[in-house]
């Protein structure tokens, strides 16, 4: 498929292989956004746009809307709102602007039904998750509910329920995770439950299963997956006291790590004996703090009824340390294939699992000026 027509195809197209597909890469500096085209015939990597923003000051974080038609930027003092052109390119709309204590813009995660309202979390001592509406084509509007935290928290990542009734917040600086309701005809958000971490562990992201049974917890300094059960009515978590090691269980210096993302394979949906609700895989990225040590990339096998982690299917040295980011982002077209940025080296590159899900391999490296943070896929 031509990379110009792949946009507009985008929400009907069935996924297949051989072909191309497209993604937006953030950086955490300047002020461009890269368009990049992935041919899985191939397994090449192309930078197919510079994009000039108004992100300033970096685009530390990225996220699209369920539609694909909206990406929302967090830089510096803003929450930003581009449409998403059908010829691959960006245009601005319009931003937020933060609070001044909190201009720290590090984190987006759109709802995935109307009325598509957007939760934006700055990351600094105090501030709120802010549930942002949307008009009808997904421009940011307004912020209509301050999910609230403890003084001394600093949430760093956050994801939403199947239905998005319920925020899970991973509080990093104060070493618990959070869940708020939310009730997106009133607008309004409520607290409803506090979970200390155990000490040390720090939670940066988490995932929300599709199923709405299990939350996953990236702890950030202890450099483990926790395992928090959901009560699918209530929202609220039970804490397992399970983990699993993003770094080879021998090291003692855990110090040296820090353990970023965790995010569920996307099941095709062109495959009736997998539904969305049943992702294979949940794929981790843990970064090193040297760059001349690798970070760590991990993946579990997952339940295909009841999502639990079956078995952690292995553990393997990323290309290089990852930077600030190793931030994995899973493929639409194949639960094989995830994406991969490095800050440290400036890079990102392709993976692919191998067909037992015994380990992974990189398949694609595209070089890059300046650090990438995350990335997002079109198709
Ligand atoms: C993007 O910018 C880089 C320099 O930063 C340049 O090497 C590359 O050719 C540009 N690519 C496109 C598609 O404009
Ligand atoms: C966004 O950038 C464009 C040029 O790239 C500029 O014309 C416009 O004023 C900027 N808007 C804001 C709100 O900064
Ligand atoms: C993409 O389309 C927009 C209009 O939607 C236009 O302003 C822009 O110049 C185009 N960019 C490229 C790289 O063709
Ligand atoms: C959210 O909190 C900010 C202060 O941090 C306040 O200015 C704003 O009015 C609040 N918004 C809502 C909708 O409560
Ligand atoms: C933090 O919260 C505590 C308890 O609510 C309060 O006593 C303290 O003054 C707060 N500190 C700041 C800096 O707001
Ligand atoms: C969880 O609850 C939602 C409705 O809130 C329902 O659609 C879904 O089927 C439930 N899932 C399970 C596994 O019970
Ligand atoms: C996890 O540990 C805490 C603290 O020891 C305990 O209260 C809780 O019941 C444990 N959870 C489970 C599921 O056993
Ligand atoms: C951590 O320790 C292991 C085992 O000694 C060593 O191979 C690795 O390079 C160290 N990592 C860092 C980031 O220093
Ligand atoms: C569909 O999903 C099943 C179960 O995960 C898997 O065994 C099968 O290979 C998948 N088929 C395709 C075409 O991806």
């Amino acid at each position: 498929m031509a990379f110009l027509s792949i946009l507009s195809l985008a929400a009907f197209a069935a996924p297949v292989l051989g072909e191309t597909h497209y993604f937006f890469s953030g950086f955490f500096s300047g002020s461009t956004i890269v368009g990049v085209e992935f041919d899985d015939a191939t397994d090449t990597l192309s930078l197919k746009q510079n994009i000039s923003t108004n992100a300033s000051s970096g685009s530390k974080w990225i996220a699209l809307d369920k539609r694909k038609q909206n990406l929302y930027v967090g830089t510096t003092g803003y929450f930003q709102s581009y449409a998403v052109a059908s010829n691959g390119s960006l245009e601005y709309k319009n931003q937020i602007a933060l609070p001044s204590n909190c201009q720290n813009a590090n984190f987006l995660r759109a709802a995935s039904a109307s009325p598509y309202v957007v939760f934006g979390t700055p990351y600094s001592t105090g501030c709120s998750t802010q549930a942002i509406t949307v008009d009808e084509s997904g421009t940011l509007q307004s912020t209509v509910a301050n999910l609230t935290y403890s003084n001394s928290s600093g949430v760093h990542g956050i994801d939403l329920s199947p239905n998005n009734d319920f925020v899970y917040s991973a509080d990093d600086m104060g070493n618990a995770v959070w869940v708020h309701s939310f009730d997106a005809t009133t607008g309004t958000a409520e607290e409803i439950q506090y979970l200390a971490a155990p000490t040390g562990a720090n939670p940066r992201h988490l995932a929300a299963h599709p199923n709405g049974q299990w939350v996953y917890v990236v702890y950030e300094e202890s450099n483990q997956l926790a395992t928090y059960k959901r009560n699918n009515e209530t929202g609220l978590l039970t804490d397992m006291n399970t983990t699993y090691p993003l770094i080879p269980e021998t090291y003692t210096n855990t110090s040296s790590y820090w353990a970023d993302e965790a995010m569920f394979s996307l099941p095709t949906t062109t495959n009736s004996s997998t539904p969305s609700t049943s992702p294979k895989y949940l794929i981790t990225g843990t970064r090193s703090r040297s760059t001349l040590s690798p970070g760590y990339i991990s993946a579990f096998a997952l339940d295909a009824s009841t999502g639990a982690i079956t078995s952690q299917l292995f553990l393997i040295p990323s290309s290089a340390s990852g930077g600030s980011a190793n931030a994995v982002a899973p493929a639409p077209f194949s639960e094989e294939y995830f994406a991969i940025t490095d800050s440290g080296a400036n890079f990102v590159e392709m993976w692919k699992i191998d067909g037992s899900g015994v380990g992974a391999e990189k398949v694609a490296r595209l070089g890059l000026g300046s650090g990438p943070a995350n990335v997002v896929w079109i198709d």
